[in-house]
């Protein structure tokens, strides 16, 4: 538990004011870091959350915020989660490939020693109640904790049924993860579902997922350049003047580097604050922000019939980002600031993950489906099109030549028309009786 004296809450009241809070908290999450301003703004309010709710018959919905980064190689993942665990009370950080029986959830096991009995042991979600559960690697987890973790990040328990032990742990944790694309690089034109091994299910439990792409950038790569070989000089010099009698450094030198890497609050304060927002800070929608968020939500989802921006999920997304937001500055009201405020963060991660590239509209299809509406569309067209072929020609299938000229004339261009094949090959809705010539499965 974080002990928190009066004299702490007296600062903690007064930096609460302070106009620029949300800047400085951003400066406050792994300040090495250099970048990332998105990710960090909503790691800050993953740390404060939103508010648990139990509603009068029983239900209850999380407040938890969860959080996916997948990206490329050497995108500081790894050091973002270590610092989180570091920052936020209550929290662990492990890998998914986790050596021990209990994983990441929670598992019965035999006492070797003793008598033989079984016992229960924790996981990682279970340590981190009531905390931030950071989960390094989460694509490479077991298959046991792939199917308990989808009733951890929902209801927040796990439940154990082996060798005569029934049990319900709790798991009141908000999940940090991390994952590597499997073919080694993100790509922004395949589906997120079909790059990392996780199922889109699990994917759209996450209030939040941020694609790190690292692609040579002039301007970025000698800011980037700069603030490392900078954070680096900084550490060498602190290290000189510690080891050496007579340094030409000066604690000024030193201090002037240092700047760009020191927390605009220092952890141990962080992490009072937060504990104290927690404890004490419970903020109400205030009308305009209700309000502003059924807009929101109602207007994404009219803009077309076909496509589905967003689903509920989302919205109890949108709301808990709010209310961290409002908890930052220790209000207890959401405002409609608070309500832009996380609309901007959601539609930051939907940009990069959820946009529909041939449209350019938000599809969360993409994410819970793992494939957009028009690439839904163009593989019904084509199965009319092979059911249509197979029945004009002799041998029963339809030729890949005819399927191109036929789709062509009704406006599929051929890469799509080829990609939307080995799509359907690979969900068994058609098959190759011959090279290069296909027919529809009987079922479809
Ligand atoms: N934006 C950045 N600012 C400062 N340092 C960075 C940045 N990006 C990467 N680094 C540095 O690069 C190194 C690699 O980072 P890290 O191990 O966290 O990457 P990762 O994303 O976990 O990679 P992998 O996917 O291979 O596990 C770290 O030492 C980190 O400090
Ligand atoms: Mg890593």
């Amino acid at each position: 538990e974080v002990e928190i004296t009066e004299e702490d809450e007296q600062r903690i009241l007064k930096v609460s004011k302070d106009p620029g809070i949300y800047e400085k908290m951003r400066g406050s999450i792994a300040p090495t870091i250099y970048g990332m301003e998105a990710e960090k703004d909503a790691m800050v309010l993953q740390l404060f959350g939103g508010v648990p709710k139990t509603m009068p018959d029983g239900t209850r919905i999380r407040g938890d915020i969860h959080m996916l980064l997948v990206g490329d190689p050497g995108t500081a993942k790894s050091q973002m989660l270590t610092y989180i665990s570091k920052l936020a009370p209550r929290s662990i950080y492990a890998s998914g490939k986790a050596t021990s029986a209990a994983g990441l959830t929670a598992a019965a096991v035999r006492d070797e020693f003793g008598e033989g009995h079984w016992t229960l042991e924790a996981g990682a979600l279970v340590l981190a109640d009531m905390g931030i559960a950071c989960i390094d690697e989460i694509d490479k987890m077991a298959e046991q904790d792939r199917s308990a973790l989808h009733q951890a990040m929902e209801q927040q328990e796990i439940s154990v049924a082996k060798a005569g032990i029934n049990a319900t742990l709790k798991s009141r944790c908000a999940l940090l993860a991390a994952a590597n694309p499997k073919l080694g690089r993100f790509d922004e034109y395949i589906p997120i579902h079909e790059q990392i091994n996780m199922p889109p299910a699990l994917l759209s439990r996450f209030d939040l997922i941020f694609s790190m792409i690292d692609r040579p950038n002039k301007q970025r790569d000698s800011d980037l350049a700069f603030h490392i070989l900078q954070t680096h000089k900084a550490g060498e010099m602190h290290e000189h003047r510690l080891r050496s009698k007579d340094s030409p450094y000066t604690e000024e030198d030193e201090k002037k580097l240092m700047e760009l890497v020191t927390p605009s609050f220092e952890p141990g304060f962080l992490r009072k604050y937060v504990a104290y927002a927690k404890r004490n800070i419970f903020p109400v929608l205030q009308d305009d922000a209700l309000n502003r968020l059924q807009d929101y939500y109602v207007c994404l989802r009219s803009s077309s019939e076909e496509f589905i921006p967003f689903t509920p999920r989302q919205l109890e997304a949108f709301v808990r980002l709010a209310e961290a937001s409002a908890r930052v500055r220790l209000s207890d009201k959401v405002t409609i600031e608070d309500a832009e405020r996380a609309i901007n963060i959601i539609e930051k991660y939907l940009k990069r993950v959820g946009l529909d590239r041939e449209t350019g509209r938000f599809d969360i299809d993409i994410i819970t489906t793992g494939i957009s509406r028009s690439q839904h569309d163009r593989m019904l067209t084509l199965l009319d099109i092979i059911r249509k072929l197979s029945g004009e020609s002799p041998d029963g299938s339809a030729s890949i030549e005819d399927i191109l000229s036929e789709g062509e004339i009704q406006g599929i261009e051929s890469g799509k028309i080829k990609e939307a094949l080995e799509r359907l090959k690979r969900n068994g809705q058609i098959y190759e009786p011959k090279h290069n010539h296909y027919k529809v499965t009987e079922e479809y």
